[in-house]
Formats: C-alpha cells, sequence, structure tokens
C-alpha cells in the first residue's frame, strides 16, 4: 500500500492488517497510546484545505506518536491564497523533504491528482476528499465496531442519514461489506438516501423505524449543509422529527446496539443529546481510536509495520 485514498479495492486481508495494527498501538486500557520511533527522521505535512478538527488532531497527534516530523500547513494564511495551485503547493513542500501528506480538500479526487504527481518514495494519505472517501474514518469505523461486537459477519449496521453527500458512508459501506457484514442499510429521505447505493450492496430504508429495526450498530450522519442545494435541504424540525435518533427510538435497534457518529454531530438535528452521551453512545472512543488507526495507516504506507 503505497497510498491510502479509499478503502474501495482494498482486500479484506489488508483492512483486517490495519485493523489488527492499529491494535498494537492501543495500550490495555484503549486509552492511552504508545510512542514508537517508526517514522523518525520521516516528515508528515497536513494540508487541511478544508475544516477539521477531529481529523486534523488526530493525525498530528498520530505523527508524533510515530516520532515524525510534523507540519500543519494554514491554508488560509498560504500563498493558496494568492492563486498558487494545488500541484505547485505540494511540488514546493516536496522541495522540504515531505515523506507524507495527508490530505483533505473540498474536491473529490484531490488527493488522487496528488498521489500521481508526487514522487515515488512520497505517500499521500487521503483525510476526505469530497462527497467521495474518507478512509481513515471508515478505518477507524471499522475499528470500533469491530472493538464493541467483535465479528463482522453476523451483524446489522444502518448509517442514517446525509448518505448521498457522505464520504464516511462511502467509506464505511465498502469497508463493511469487504469485510464481511451481511446487512447494511442506508436509512434517510429519498433525496439523501436514494436507490442507487443498493449498487454498493446496501439496503434502502426511507422509514426510521424499518431502517433500524434489530439493529446492532447505528451510525448517524450529519446534514452536510455545506455540500446542499436549498431544494434538497430539509427543515431541522421536519428532519429531527423523522429521522432524528431518540432514546425512544433507539428501542426499534437491539438493546445492545452501540450509536456511532463521525463527527461533527448537530444535536437536536440528526442526534438527540441523550442518545450522543447515553450510555450506548461510541462516539468519543471513535475519536480516540482514530488516533491509534491513523498511526496504523501511516507506518503501514511509508512501509514500517507495527
Ligand atoms: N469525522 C471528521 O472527519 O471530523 P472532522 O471534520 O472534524 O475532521
Amino acid at each position: 500500500l503505497i497510498h491510502l485514498l479509499s478503502t474501495e479495492g482494498l482486500s479484506r486481508e489488508i483492512l483486517t492488517h490495519i485493523l489488527d495494527t492499529a491494535s498494537n498501538f492501543v495500550s490495555v486500557s484503549d486509552r492511552e497510546v504508545k510512542k514508537v520511533p517508526l517514522l523518525r527522521g520521516k516528515s508528515v505535512f497536513n494540508l487541511f484545505f478544508e475544516n477539521s478538527t477531529r481529523t486534523r488532531t488526530t493525525f498530528d497527534i498520530a505523527a508524533k506518536r510515530l516520532s515524525a516530523d510534523v507540519f500543519t500547513l494554514d491554508i488560509t494564511r498560504s500563498s493558496t491564497a494568492k492563486g498558487e495551485t494545488l500541484l505547485d503547493t505540494v511540488a514546493n513542500l516536496s522541495a522540504m523533504a515531505a515523506d507524507i501528506f495527508v490530505v483533505r480538500h473540498s474536491e473529490s479526487g484531490a488527493p488522487y491528482l496528488i498521489a500521481q504527481h508526487v514522487a515515488p518514495h512520497v505517500h499521500v494519505v487521503n483525510a476526505g476528499d469530497g462527497r467521495h472517501a474518507h478512509p481513515t474514518q471508515g478505518l477507524l469505523d471499522m475499528y470500533t465496531i469491530r472493538h464493541y461486537k467483535k465479528d463482522f459477519t453476523n451483524l446489522s449496521v444502518a448509517i442514517v442519514g446525509d448518505v448521498l453527500h457522505s464520504r464516511v458512508a462511502r467509506s464505511d459501506i465498502h469497508a463493511l461489506t469487504t469485510l464481511g457484514c451481511p446487512d447494511v442499510r442506508i436509512v434517510g429521505p429519498r433525496t439523501l438516501a436514494p436507490e442507487s447505493f443498493t449498487a454498493m450492496g446496501a439496503r434502502v430504508f426511507d422509514n426510521l423505524q424499518e431502517g433500524i429495526k434489530d439493529a446492532d450498530v447505528i451510525i448517524m450522519l450529519r446534514l452536510q449543509n455545506e455540500r446542499m442545494s436549498g431544494a434538497l435541504l430539509p427543515s431541522s424540525q421536519e428532519y429531527f422529527q423523522n429521522f432524528g435518533l431518540t432514546q425512544e427510538k433507539l428501542r426499534w435497534a437491539k438493546p445492545d446496539a452501540i450509536v456511532m457518529h463521525p463527527g461533527p454531530i448537530n444535536r437536536g438535528v440528526e442526534i438527540d443529546s441523550d442518545v450522543a452521551d447515553g450510555q450506548q453512545s461510541v462516539i468519543l472512543p471513535q475519536v480516540t481510536f482514530g488516533i491509534a488507526v491513523r498511526m496504523a495507516a501511516m507506518s503501514i504506507v511509508a512501509g514500517n509495520e507495527a
């Protein structure tokens, strides 16, 4: 694996290898991550052309825990604002001896473009491109599901909300089907959870009760207003009434179902605070696991095993 651009096309063996490598980085308590020298002397450049809290910070922590030198370009103050192209920016950072570029961009395909133009020894990790892919989020979601449910081959997983605009949903669906999950459901209004997702191996529901019935895992998604034109955008109140997850509605799933969300959450829109902060929520453990998973991703692409 030279670059990590998508979960699509990754074999079950590779996905499992990344998850196993991540588990080697997690301490027994699942809270502390050991510092290791695997990327000592390497330079990791974080290039976030789109906002981020979780992904950017956990990549930063992960690179430091791998003993890399980490540089986070402040895009708003960079020469991008003067019209420098993406490829020129990357060429100049490559001239500073970059080894890994972690790239988030609002345009689907931007990390691919960079990967096509970097020298063979340089690695690109996609930190989310448009609505296309968010592979490390997909991987940390798989890590979380495996942690709580052990095995993918008997699970029902419901992905609820604005699936159409969600790179997380796409990365999750590819990973879940490859890892043998027999029942992947997408749930939302038809406009945001279209029938076309059946081509990816998911079942499509436009009714929350049917969609999360007896589910083992519920992954809630944010309405991605920034990727929607007005016609698609439901009112927050109407959306919460039909697709917002409350404690009462959570009873439709299995009693031991876990509730996930990639963040950022919009309380009272797709998820009630009682659920987000409740016993079945694993939203914050997802964030913690993201550190180990990103350590695994970077150490594997850079050719170092845990
Ligand atoms: N889950 C996720 O990608 O969050 P950020 O946008 O804060 O990185």
